[in-house]
């Protein structure tokens, strides 16, 4: 099959970049001396967390159980859930899964530790777990002095081993001014050490240290204590990546590929992907690739409204094929079935994105 067969909208990915990527983070992290653990939330699809895998990664990353499910089935065996599991019913597919591979989730919760603890006990099987803590992003942790009371919980709960000290620094890669995100990187890792500090004040060895988004890892990475890295959207890159110097257009793996499918006037036309394609994150729009003066400046469900500026009035045709990057890929790859990889004019891979939609 040729690129030009495949029907819009799509997810259409370069596999050069995607693998150019992939490695550029590996040997990063390497050079290091830090584990990879790749966060899959991004792409969803086992065959390129198996990619980043043979790349060197040490496991991955997912955020919901059910993304864990999946690629455990694909025989990935090495899995952190970095966010918290709550609830009998999550729970028991839990320790279901924790009997198949070496699994993890994040805790911040003492009540969360003992409940956690008590079914593994029942199945009779061990679950690591990371201390999560909040280095400044206030979504999910604990404040850094606590986080030694809760390590302690941990050690002290039959059915559960300390794996480490997790940090999401998500919010430290918001700011467009490079002063402040540095800013923010540098206090996230101040705050995660003091956690670090608290749990060896009890006398607990913290393990893992675990920190990292592809917005702040280049930074963050740097910290002696830092041990592992878990950065997702690094993959395939996005336009809020490229804002913020993470990313550069050409290292954009992934884009969106439309069709002009009205155009009524040079000042403007409608292409076949929407809000239900590209979901609006954020709220801001994908940004076009290859012609200039194109725009979209609103979205319909099954519409991108497109603004048509200069020579792009006359030059954009009906039944054209536009590319799009994504402003945000992670929400963008969920709402697909299928990620397309093309080699030159070729689709080399068709990927089905297995894990698309666990919202469990
Ligand atoms: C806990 C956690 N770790 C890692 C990541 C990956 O970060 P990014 O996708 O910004 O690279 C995410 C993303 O949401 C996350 O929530």
């Amino acid at each position: 099959m040729y690129r030009d067969e495949i029907d819009t909208p799509a997810l259409v990915v370069d596999v050069g970049v995607l693998r150019r990527n992939i490695e550029d983070m590996a040997s990063f992290a390497r050079g290091l001396g830090k584990r990879l653990r790749p966060h899959v939330k991004t792409h969803k699809v086992p065959e390129i967390a198996k990619m980043q895998l043979s790349a060197g990664a040490g496991g991955i990353c997912v955020q919901k159980l059910g993304e864990a499910e999946v690629m455990a089935a694909e025989g990935i065996d090495d899995i952190f859930i970095s966010n918290e599991v709550v609830g009998a019913q999550k729970m028991a597919r839990l320790v279901r899964l924790a009997e198949k591979i070496e699994l993890s989730v994040a805790v911040d919760d003492p009540q969360n530790v003992q409940e956690l603890g008590r079914v593994c006990r029942e199945a009779g099987v061990e679950l690591g777990v990371y201390v999560d803590v909040d280095s400044g992003m206030h979504r999910t942790g604990v404040e850094p002095d606590k986080a030694g009371l809760l390590a302690e919980a941990v050690v002290g709960t039959e059915g559960l081993k300390l794996v480490g000290v997790m940090s999401y620094e998500g919010h430290a890669g918001g700011p467009l001014e490079p002063e402040e995100r540095r800013r923010l990187i540098d206090e996230s890792i101040r705050l995660t050490i003091e956690a670090v500090k608290d749990i060896r004040r009890r006398g607990i060895e913290p393990g893992i240290v675990s920190m990292g988004s592809s917005a702040t890892v280049r930074r963050s990475a740097t910290c002696e204590e830092v041990t592992e890295l878990q950065p997702g959207m690094y993959v395939f890159n996005d336009w809020y990546l490229v804002e913020r110097e993470a990313a550069k257009p050409e290292t954009c793996a992934l884009k969106v590929l439309t069709t002009v499918m009205s155009k009524t006037s040079n000042e403007r036309c409608a292409i076949d992907a929407g809000s239900k394609a590209f979901h609006l994150d954020m709220g801001r729009y994908p940004v076009c690739v290859g012609v200039e003066g194109v725009e979209i400046y609103k979205f319909s469900e099954e519409h991108g409204w497109v603004r048509l500026k200069g020579d792009a009035g006359s030059r954009v045709k009906l039944g054209e094929r536009l590319s799009f990057i994504p402003y945000h890929v992670c929400p963008c790859v969920n709402q697909f079935d299928i990620i397309y990889g093309v080699e030159g004019d070729r689709v080399a891979y068709v990927w089905q994105v297995k894990a698309r939609g666990k919202m469990t």
